[in-house]
């Protein structure tokens, strides 16, 4: 274990892993990272410039111009440009998955990521930390539910953002992402070997937040602050 912490927390579309992590690392005051913002930055710099998020090619050329920053309040810049609002519309969120599948954007969000975990203390979600990004993970956790839970889940955060949304298409998204992110060739969703799988539909958030706080302590020994 080094000087500084890292918690991946993986798991398939909607399961609530991003309301989680905010929540473990805020209580720990170690950062947050988003990795599916990132994929989502880029997959909106794809179609702002009129390429097609299917064309591989057309996708990958623009690497050396996407510059993504992620911030600690949870807004996300793409050249400069503010995207938080726009990264989560069903048009990137319909498109992401073709962007995710693509070896060279991978590898080249993932240097990013894994520089930002080098120094300081990290809750970091997404769909490969454990098993690709940070394979020396302190604790590894696979966050699972069903279908119909992360698509109410989902559901309910879009309407709390003024994002229009059927239930039909929401529960659409979430399966036809679940099988190309556990489908595609290169750093796939699955759980790791030593991850610890947490089944998320019967709990709550704050249930969840502290079964995995339970097993931080438990596998590093760090005392929880009071929360
Ligand atoms: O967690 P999210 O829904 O914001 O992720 C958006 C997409 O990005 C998701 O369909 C899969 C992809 N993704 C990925 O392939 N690897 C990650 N580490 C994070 C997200």
């Amino acid at each position: 274990m080094g000087p500084f912490y890292s918690i991946a927390i993986d798991g398939p579309a909607a399961a609530g892993k991003s309301t989680v992590a905010k929540r473990v690392a805020a209580i720990l005051n170690f950062t947050y990272i988003d990795t599916g913002a990132m994929y989502r930055a880029f997959t909106w710099a794809v179609l702002q410039r009129g390429l097609d998020p299917k064309d591989e090619k057309a996708s990958c050329s623009i690497i050396p111009e996407v510059k993504i920053e992620l911030f600690e309040d949870g807004r996300v810049l793409c050249n400069g440009e503010d995207v938080t609002r726009p990264i989560r519309e069903p048009l990137v969120s319909g498109n992401v998955s073709y962007i995710a599948s693509y070896k060279d954007i991978r590898l080249a969000l993932v240097d990013m990521q894994r520089a930002m975990a080098a120094s300081k203390s990290v809750v970091m979600d997404g769909r490969d930390i454990g098993t690709y990004v940070l394979p020396n993970a302190d604790v590894k956790i696979y966050q699972i539910a069903s279908v119909e839970t992360r698509a109410q889940r989902r559901y309910d955060e879009n309407v709390a953002k003024g994002i229009p949304t059927s239930m039909e298409d929401v529960i659409e998204d979430v399966k036809k992402r679940d099988y190309i992110d556990s489908h595609r060739a290169f750093a796939p969703l699955r759980p790791a070997e030593d991850s610890v799988e947490l089944d998320t539909s019967p709990l709550g958030i704050e249930e969840v937040v502290d079964a995995i706080l339970d097993i931080i302590h438990d596998k590093t020994g760090l005392e929880i602050p009071c929360h």
